[in-house]
């Protein structure tokens, strides 16, 4: 049937205008590729767009993916050394405060074995994660010996802030990487949600173990309350000045056992984006497809490493400490045992005709 004319017009018309977003999208989506440079107008014109509309934006990211670490996934082996913390962030159930939790700490002799397992697995990476514990330093730096000795392999520490000279006792008995987000770029929002905590000294942190060697990791939590499209272009700009060598995203996620418990969880096409952002911007880094991501929705992983994610961080904690530190609630496979996870994950890869890298997967920036 010929439409009406002013129907036709009009439909014209929308088509017009849809047309030119797609382009405007396609221009500034291209410009990142092509020069790893947005302005922050530029980034929040893509954040507050439609997912639906982002098409080229998560296809692009893809390719750039692709282009640089080609089908290979890398692999770390998180390992969960204590669920201790001396801080009180508002969104995490591991904060002091939480009452309800039991807590754990790992004996060296238990972390050494559970990342020799790893290795066993065939992990080229451990990282090694807890709470503001205050582990002893001399402690940590005795396991990172013995696992460097004894495998070849990559260590990350993910044990927050800590005093320099323990982040240069660690990098001298050999730890290569550190990851420590700094959560949020707007000063306001992280003294809000970081009581008694500095995000000056949290860059600090990073900056200085940069420059003593480490490879160094960040991120955001994705629609923590509060948060604007303006804020997290401002998330992606500052990780673009800190010279990362890895960084994550993952969705907002509210436990029961905190001051955020009755707020919304993020949304994953918002983490999406974010991830696809980071790849652009960032090409060279290695980016994960979060837990997080995985635990609001049971294909946000893959759906990660189709918008610019390289990494997996399976966990291998033993079964009886995983339920134990719950940062959110319902983390994705805490039942399993470590063989399990590794299973899994290597069919989930191979699914989406990807392979698991055999290096170490350093930083290409090294
Ligand atoms: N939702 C999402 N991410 C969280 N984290 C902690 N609590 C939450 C939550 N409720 C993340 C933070 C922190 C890491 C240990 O886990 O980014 O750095
Ligand atoms: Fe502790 Fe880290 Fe949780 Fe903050 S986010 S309460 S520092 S474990």
């Amino acid at each position: 049937m010929i439409p009406e004319k002013s129907e036709f017009i009009y439909n014209n018309y929308h088509l017009e205008v849809a047309n030119l977003k797609v382009n405007e999208i396609k221009e500034i989506v291209d410009k990142a590729y092509k020069t790893a440079q947005l302005s922050k107008d530029e980034i929040i014109f893509l954040l507050t767009k439609k997912y639906s509309s982002l098409n080229y934006l998560i296809e692009q990211a893809d390719q750039k993916r692709q282009k640089i670490f080609s089908d290979k996934i890398h692999l770390r082996a998180i390992i969960e050394i204590s669920s201790i913390c001396r801080q009180n962030c508002y969104y995490c159930g591991l904060r002091k405060d939480n009452t309800n939790l039991e807590r754990y700490q790992l004996t060296p002799a238990l972390i050494i074995n559970t990342a020799l397992k790893a290795a066993d697995l065939g992990y080229k990476t451990v990282v090694l994660q807890s709470g503001e514990d205050q582990y002893p330093a001399e402690d940590i730096a005795a396991v990172i010996e013995e696992i460097k000795n004894k495998a070849d392999i990559a260590v990350t520490l993910s044990l927050g802030e800590r005093s320099f000279e323990d982040y240069l006792l660690w990098k001298n008995a050999g730890a290569d990487r550190y990851l420590l987000k700094h959560e949020t770029a707007d000063r306001r929002l992280y003294k809000k949600y970081h009581p008694g905590m500095s995000f000056e000294n949290r860059i600090n942190c990073l900056k200085y173990l940069k420059n003593i060697g480490y490879q160094i990791g960040s991120g955001v939590i994705v629609d923590l309350p509060g948060q604007t499209a303006k804020i997290l272009a401002a998330d992606l700009l500052l990780c673009q000045d800190l010279d990362l060598d890895m960084m994550g995203s993952g969705p907002f996620i509210p436990h029961n056992e905190t001051p955020l418990k009755d707020k919304k969880a993020g949304s994953v096409e918002m983490t999406l984006k974010v991830t696809a952002l980071s790849r652009l911007l960032m090409p060279e880094v290695h980016i994960p497809a979060t837990t997080a991501l995985g635990t609001i929705d049971p294909e946000g992983r893959k759906k990660a490493l189709k918008a610019g994610a390289n990494v997996v961080m399976p966990n291998v904690t033993d079964s009886i400490y995983r339920n134990k530190y719950q940062i959110y609630p319902e983390k994705i496979c805490i039942s399993e045992d470590a063989e399990e996870t590794c299973r899994r994950i290597e069919a989930v890869i191979k699914s989406m005709d990807r392979t698991i890298a055999k290096d170490k997967g350093d930083s290409l920036k090294i």
